[in-house]
Formats: C-alpha cells, structure tokens, sequence
C-alpha cells in the first residue's frame, strides 16, 4: 500500500461500534467489571483507553512496528523509553540531541545512573569506537536539531545489531511518512507528536514504537507504571492531524526545499543547513534513507545581533519555541530547542549565536520569501 492511502487507511480509522468516521473521544477513568474475579480486558484509563489506543496502532502502523505508545509529550515519550535500561548501563548517543533530550540525559538520568557518551553520529568510526562493555543503546537523531546533520540509520542499525546494542532514534524531523527508521533496522522510534504529526500548534503529545512484541511488552509495562500517558482529547487530535500528514509534509516540504535553495544565495546568510541542499555532506545518505529534506531549514547570520534584528523584523512567521506546525515558526536555538545546554556545548555542536531555525509552514513561498527578504535586509 502507498504511504498516502496507508496513513488515511490503518485499521484503526473508523468506530468499531458504530462505523463512525472518527474514533470516539472516550472520556473516562475506570470501566465496569461484570466479574470481580475475571476482569474484563478494558480495566482502567491509565493501562487502556480506545481512544489512545487508535493512535497508538496507528502510528505503529505507519512506522512498521509492532506496538506503539502515546506519552503525554515528547520527552515523557523519551524518559519512558529510557527506563528500559539500568543504572550502570552506557548508551552511546547523537551529539546534537534535542536540548531537551539533553537535559534529560546530561542531568537526570546521569544522576539516575546511566552513563552517556555523546558522539557526532555521521562518523560511524567514532560511534564504533565509543561502545564499551556497558554499552547497551545507540541513539539516534538524523537529521539532528537544529544543524540537520545527517546519519547512516543502516549503517548504524547494522553495528547495533552486530554488537548486541537496542538502535534508537528520534524521528520526529522526518515522521514516518518521510523516513521509516525500523525497516532501516532500527528497535524503537521516538517522536514528539507536538510538531508534524499534531501539525497545529495545539497539543503536546509524545509516541514510541517498538519493532517487536517483547520489547513492546518491557515499554508497555513502563508505561502503565509511570503513567506519563496521552489523554483521549490530544489522542484524538493527534488521530486528526495524521489524517494530513502526507499533504502538509509534501506542501511544507516543497517550499521549505525552495527557501533553503535562495536563502544559500543570500549575502546576509554565511550557512544554510537543510539535509537535500547540494553541497550537504550527509545529501547523498540523507537521499537514500528519506523521501526528502523535511520542512525545518536552519540558518547562520552574522552574529547575535544581525540573528535578534532578523527574529524581531520578520512578520509572517511565529517567534516561538516549536516547530512542524502549519503556520511557519521561527526559533533562535541558543535560548528556546537548546536553552538546556551550557554555552561551550551548544557552540561546539555549531548552535552558534547566529543561528536561527525556520519551521516552513503551509503560507505561499512567495510571500514567505518577501517576509524573509525584508527581515535579513534589517540583519545586514
Ligand atoms: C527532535 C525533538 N524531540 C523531542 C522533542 C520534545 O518533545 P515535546 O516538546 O513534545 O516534549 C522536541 C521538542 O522540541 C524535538 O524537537
């Protein structure tokens, strides 16, 4: 089945009961048992609810594996996923990582236990020689935030599986209508349903995948005991928003490939990053593993200066933390995605001062160019 008529036709995507055409919001806590002794399979909310659960086979669906969860964000998606591992264990990770993924890793979870080595993930040498006896997981992000650095999923899932290592990756860049991470050979994928597959600007959500039954089962069980599950109103919304994902990701890709191309021919712009642009080390890989570039293009002005006359000129899009909705979004890296991470560690992953992010929305081109065109002219 084509990837468009497979994210519209899941199995999941009408009532059961009724034949409506949406899956009902089911609000509630617990269920009714007929027997005390032999409960029913729907017991209480925070293990079941049908709602969630559409989504939840949905997004397994369209990323081929075998089960999937729906978290109340995308870092309780992330923490949720990270509790299968031990204290004591050492997991190999991308080097730019979503801040907040980050955060999460450098503070928390190393004070939990877990031993972390960050490492730039398009060198494959580098990733082999950072696995130790410990290590127990390579995580992934490709392309990365906000610098769009590219990784060799398969080559990466191949060393995983030859030294006995779980392949992980955030894939919330792509969605998997752009880039499918477990027929790459990767175990579980991660997303922050809030950007593209939500689509709107108007939830928090979080999803993982497990490639098998066994590991679905280990994050199942994670789930149910944390709790840090997705409540049927933004399961719902989600359902929806994946309902255009291939329209919004075709369009918003479109322009988004368009923009990079004349921004790289632009006085005032020193480096345009956007995995499809010729002259991207990653292009080729990038090419081979994804449908396209994706809709998020990041940017170097001058300095911090030239970045905040920019931030503060430009009119269409909205200045805000985010990205993947349908209106554009700009953001400045250093102090929204990237605020987590101390100065010298964001500089030298390249999240300069300069830096600034564009998540390319639905609007015109033509409209968005003239925006950008006279925002980068105050940026000189
Ligand atoms: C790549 C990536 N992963 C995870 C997250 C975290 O998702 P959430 O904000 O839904 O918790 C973000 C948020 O910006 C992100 O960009």
């Amino acid at each position: 089945m084509d990837d468009r008529t497979r994210i519209l036709h899941t199995g999941r995507d009408r009532d059961p009961h009724t034949g409506a055409s949406s899956i009902p919001i089911y609000q509630l806590s617990t269920y009714a048992q007929e027997d005390p002794f032999e409960l029913g399979a729907y017991e209480y909310g925070r293990g079941q609810n049908p709602t969630r659960e559409a989504l939840e086979h949905t997004i397994a669906v369209l990323e081929g594996g075998e089960e999937g969860f729906a978290f109340a964000s995308g870092v309780a998606a992330i923490s949720s996923t990270l509790l299968l591992f031990q204290p004591g264990d050492h997991l190999v990770v991308t080097r730019d990582v979503y801040g907040g993924t980050y955060r999460l890793l450098a503070g928390l979870f190393r004070r939990w236990g877990l031993r972390i080595t960050f490492v730039d993930m398009s060198d494959l040498g580098a990733v082999e020689a950072a696995i130790t006896t410990d290590t127990r997981a390579l995580y992934v992000e490709s392309p990365s935030n906000p610098t769009l650095k590219v990784t060799d999923l398969a080559a990466v899932a191949s060393l995983a599986k030859a030294r006995g290592l779980l392949a992980l990756i955030d894939n919330t860049f792509m969605t998997p209508y752009l880039q499918r991470p477990i027929a790459l050979g990767f175990d579980v994928v991660v997303h922050s349903a809030t950007k593209f597959l939500g689509g709107h600007s108007d939830l928090i959500a979080g999803l993982a995948v497990a490639r098998d039954g066994s590991l679905g089962r280990r994050l199942g069980g994670i789930q149910r005991a944390v709790g840090a599950i997705l409540g049927p109103q933004d399961s719902w919304l989600v359902l929806r928003g994946i309902k255009t994902l291939a329209a919004r990701m075709d369009a918003q890709q479109q322009t988004a490939e368009a923009l990079a191309l004349w921004l790289a021919g632009r006085p005032e712009v020193k480096t345009v990053y956007y995995p499809t642009l010729p002259g991207h080390p990653g292009r080729d890989v990038h090419l081979r593993q994804a449908k396209g570039g994706g809709a998020v293009v990041s940017f170097e002005l001058a300095d911090r200066d030239s970045a905040r006359r920019f931030l503060e000129a430009a009119r269409l899009p909205l200045l805000a933390v985010s990205l993947g909705g349908v209106e554009s979004i700009l953001s400045y890296p250093a102090t929204m995605s990237h605020a987590a991470m101390p100065r010298q560690e964001r500089l030298a992953r390249g999240i300069t001062d300069g830096l600034v992010r564009l998540s390319v929305g639905l609007e015109s081109e033509r409209d968005l160019r003239e925006d950008l065109e006279q925002a980068l002219a105050t940026a000189r």
